[in-house]
């Protein structure tokens, strides 16, 4: 199967907003990073509002629906305050994620089966207001069909349990979790979904994925960030999607 369309790389600048809150003052920008990154070819922005506030702000929020000329993936979790604000500012992709406040990162994906019906109310208004609703899950059957049955356009596969064995050397549980979310993008696909990937990806790890078919998007944040401590952001970029066009052929 040829590609359905070329593949989207959507950056993630929470981090830059989590060094900055390190010191608590206003370096770096998140903002400025934004916008570096819409010159280095990124096709969108994505940024996480956390219910702590631990990195991005409401006021980065604001910023970022001022000045971008990408899309914002606006990722929160599924609570009223949270769609109040989303109702706000109406970004052009909502994407949402679980979020435990212990936790360090997104550990997860969304239980999406077992609250069904609420996330159906919860995401109706969203929709109406014209934002694409993504829902960050597991590649697995049961909670994409049931982000299919609530409307969810979007969903947005977890690739931490793939990269996380990679990395530390798991070489058949990292074939068995690319595997999953090989078959589960093409099942998704299958229901009319359209299919990102996000979640600890790497220069290592992307091409793999970035040759699925029917992956649309990428979301990549800590590892860029990072590695703009090293060559920039810009050429840190620059080489992510040097990376995801090879794999695309
Ligand atoms: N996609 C989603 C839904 C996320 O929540 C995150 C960040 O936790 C990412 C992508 C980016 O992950 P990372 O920062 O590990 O690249």
């Amino acid at each position: 199967m040829k590609p359905l369309g070329p593949l989207r790389l959507g950056v993630n600048i929470d981090h830059v907003a989590t060094v900055r809150n390190a010191r608590g003052g206003d370096t770096p920008d998140p903002l400025r990073a934004a916008r570096i990154a819409q010159e280095a070819g990124c096709d969108g922005i994505t940024a996480h509002l956390r219910e702590d506030r631990r990195h991005i702000s409401d006021a980065d929020i604001e910023g970022l629906m001022e000045v971008l000329n990408v899309p914002l993936n606006f990722e929160m979790a599924a609570t009223e305050e949270m769609q109040k604000i989303a109702l706000r500012h109406r970004p052009h992709a909502v994407c949402l994620v679980p979020e435990k406040r212990e936790e360090r990162t997104t550990e997860g994906g969304l239980e999406v089966a077992r609250e069904e019906n609420r996330l159906a109310h919860f995401i109706a208004p969203l929709r109406d207001a014209g934002c694409r609703v993504s829902i960050f899950i597991a590649a697995d059957k049961r909670q994409i069909e049931a982000a299919h049955r609530i409307g969810a356009q979007v969903i947005e596969l977890h690739s931490g349990a793939y990269c996380d064995a990679h990395h530390e050397g798991r070489i058949e549980d990292r074939d068995r979790e690319l595997e999953a979310l090989r078959e589960m993008s093409g099942f998704a696909h299958g229901l009319g979904l359209e299919v990102h990937v996000g979640h600890g990806l790497t220069y290592e790890t992307v091409q793999p994925v970035a040759a699925f078919p029917e992956v649309m998007e990428l979301n990549i944040g800590h590892f860029l960030i990072g590695e703009a401590i090293f060559r920039g952001l810009q050429p840190a970029i620059a080489e992510m999607r040097r990376l995801m066009d090879d794999a695309r052929g």
